[in-house]
Order: C-alpha cells, then structure tokens, then sequence
C-alpha cells in the first residue's frame, strides 16, 4: 500500500508566527513519518497582493529554513519552493478556463482581501484559489493540511476536481468506465490550537498582515520582544483563566496557548490556573513561549550559517516535486484534448 500523499504550503510574506506554526507547520512534522509529504512555499501566491521585489527571495529562503527549523526533515519530505516547478502556473491556467467567475467572487478571503486594496485588487487576488488547487491536485494529494481559514478554498479545490474536471474530462477504460484525471483531496483540520488568535483582539486571528506587530509572536521574536508583547496583550479585569467564556476571548487563546506549549494540555492547564491572576499567569506564559520557540531559532540560526545546505534541500525538492507535477500536467493536457 503506499502511503497517503500530503501537501501543504505557506505564503513567504513576513515572519511567520505562531499561528503559522501551530496552526500548519506543526502538523506537518507529525505527518512525515507515517505520510508521503510535499510541503511548499507558495511565493507565487505571495504577488497576488503588492509585494516587494527585494525581499521575496530573502523571504523565500527564511520560509522555507523555519520549515526545516521547525522539525521537517526533508530525508522524508519534499521541500520546495513553489516558483520552480513551473506546472504551477500552467495547470493553474487549465483550471481557469473550467473555473465559473462566481465560484472565485464569493471566496470569503478574496472578498476580505480586496476590500482591503481598494480598487488595486489584482486578477491574481482572484485567482488565488485555483492556484491554490492546482499546488494540491498537481500532487495527487490525498490531504491537505491546513487552518480553519483555507477550509473553503480547500473545497474549492475539489470542486473543481470533481466537477469541472473529471465529470466532463475523464478518459474512459475498456469497460467504459471513468478514469478520474485529478484526484479528489481531503482537508484535514486539526482542531486544538487551530486557530490563534491575536494578542491584541482575541476576535480576530493572529495575522501577517496586521499592521500591529504587538498582535503577534513571530516565531524568530527574541526572549525580550516576547516578553514584552504578552506583557502588553489584551486581557480583561476578572481574576482566574478559563476555557470557553465567549465574553474572554483573550483569556481562551491565551490560556489554549499555555496548555498547548506547555504540554499539559487544557484540563491540567485550566485547573491550573484557575484561580491564577494576570501578574503569574502572563510571565508563566511568556517563559513558555521562549521555551517552545527556543529550538526552532537555534536551528534556523544553524541553516542560516550554512546556505548551501538549504540550497541543495531546495534543489533535491525542486526535483522530486517536478517529477510528480509533470506528470499530472500532462495527464490533465492529455484530458482536455492538447496535442502532447
Ligand atoms: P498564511 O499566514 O495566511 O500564509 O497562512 C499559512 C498557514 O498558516 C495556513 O495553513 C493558515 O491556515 C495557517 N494560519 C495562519 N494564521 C493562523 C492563525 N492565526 N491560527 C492558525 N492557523 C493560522
Ligand atoms: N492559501 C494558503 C494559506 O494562505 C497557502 C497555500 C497555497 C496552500 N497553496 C496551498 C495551503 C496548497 C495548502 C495547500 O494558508
């Protein structure tokens, strides 16, 4: 039996946080030994907003070192950078031209983002997503590791799979029955730790894009930046922590972030710091954060002192991965009718 195939990928737009780490990359890690995994920086996803040229491949790079920082070991996975397996870009123009324009327009991020832009919204911000499905289906992925927020997009992705392309495209055997052409991916959205949220408004996620950095923790933040940021988080006046109070959505995540870092999980760290106040509990918290990201900086401080090492697990993945894409390309080319 081979192994249920993985894909996953994250945009290299500024410093990845918390959110990204325990929302995706960690969930990466504990699937690379029982998964064939394929994990992505997206950095053509990262044009479709306004972006600066000078920091891109920097920004590349940094990415795809914290996943490797962050426990991927790429003797099991394959890492790599979007941009270089060119079957990206053009299985995503197959998938356009079967995509409807009102599948796109009603994407919950797309309408969030382009509210944002004004009216310098790219086409690109709207095709966003069948990128995004074509990074997936090239893989023959069987699932798809992600937060909350891509759930829809991950929908979309085998919509279009399904009914746009094997329901009108597929080959068909000696019997006559079907050949699927894309295979059909399943999200897999891992509930504790999910979302985070941000430090600053505990009814928003934690986000790239905020322009307050106090809402994050990003995860190469020194012990000092740390500190200071959950020192400065938003809490309320009540005294004790506690889970599920929809009036404390400060003291959830941070409370959840406690237990999740800690290790203890939520019913030991909500007995805890039941009856804790802020002055105790935010320190605790802080200490632990430092703790939990103090690995992860010590090696990517490692890969940063040696380039050629990430340079040559890029190219390895470049390879493996454009192996598999290709020939998805060509399978799906081959379905809609082009001359090979
Ligand atoms: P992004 O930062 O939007 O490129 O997201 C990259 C990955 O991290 C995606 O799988 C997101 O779902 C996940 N992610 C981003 N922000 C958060 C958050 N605040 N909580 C949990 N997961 C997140
Ligand atoms: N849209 C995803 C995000 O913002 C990033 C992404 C692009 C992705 N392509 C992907 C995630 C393929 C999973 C699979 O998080």
């Amino acid at each position: 039996m081979p192994r249920a195939r993985v894909l996953s990928g994250v945009q290299p737009t500024g410093a990845l946080h918390l959110g990204n780490w325990l929302g995706a990359i960690r969930n990466w890690v504990e699937l690379q030994d029982s998964h064939d995994t394929f994990f992505c920086v997206v950095d053509l996803h990262a044009i479709t907003v306004p972006h600066n040229p000078a920091q891109l491949a920097d920004d590349t790079r940094s990415t795809a070192a914290l996943y490797l920082a962050c426990g991927i070991d790429p003797t099991k996975a394959t890492v790599f950078v979007q941009s270089q397996v060119p079957a990206h870009s053009e299985l995503c123009w197959l998938l356009n031209c079967v995509t409807p324009l009102n599948w796109l327009e009603r994407m919950i991020q797309f309408k969030e983002k382009a509210v944002k832009q004004g009216d310098q919204v790219s086409v690109g911000l709207l095709d966003y997503p069948v990128l995004m499905a074509a990074d997936i289906l090239l893989y023959d992925a069987d699932l798809v590791p992600v937060g909350e927020d891509q759930k829809q997009h991950l929908e979309l992705a085998r919509d279009i799979a399904q009914q746009r392309i094997n329901a009108r495209f597929a080959p068909k055997d000696a019997e006559g029955e079907p050949i699927p052409v894309l295979k059909v991916p399943e999200p897999l959205i891992l509930k504790e730790g999910a979302r985070v949220m941000s430090l600053t408004d505990g009814r928003s996620k934690m986000s790239k894009s905020d322009p307050n950095e106090g809402s994050r923790i990003n995860l190469l933040d020194p012990p000092e930046l740390i500190t200071k940021k959950v020192k400065r988080a938003k809490t309320d006046p009540v005294m004790g922590l506690e889970f599920g109070n929809p009036e404390r959505p400060e003291t959830d995540n941070l409370l959840g972030l406690y237990a999740l870092l800690s290790g203890k999980g939520r019913d030991a760290a909500a007995s805890e710091c039941a009856d804790m106040g802020w002055g105790t509990f935010k320190p605790l918290l802080a200490e632990t954060l430092v703790e939990a990201l103090r690995p992860i900086q010590e090696r990517y401080n490692d890969f940063n002192a040696d380039p050629g090492e990430l340079d040559r697990v890029l190219k390895d993945g470049r390879e493996r991965a454009n192996a598999v894409a290709q020939a998805t390309l060509n399978r799906t080319r081959a379905a809609l009718g082009f001359l090979p």
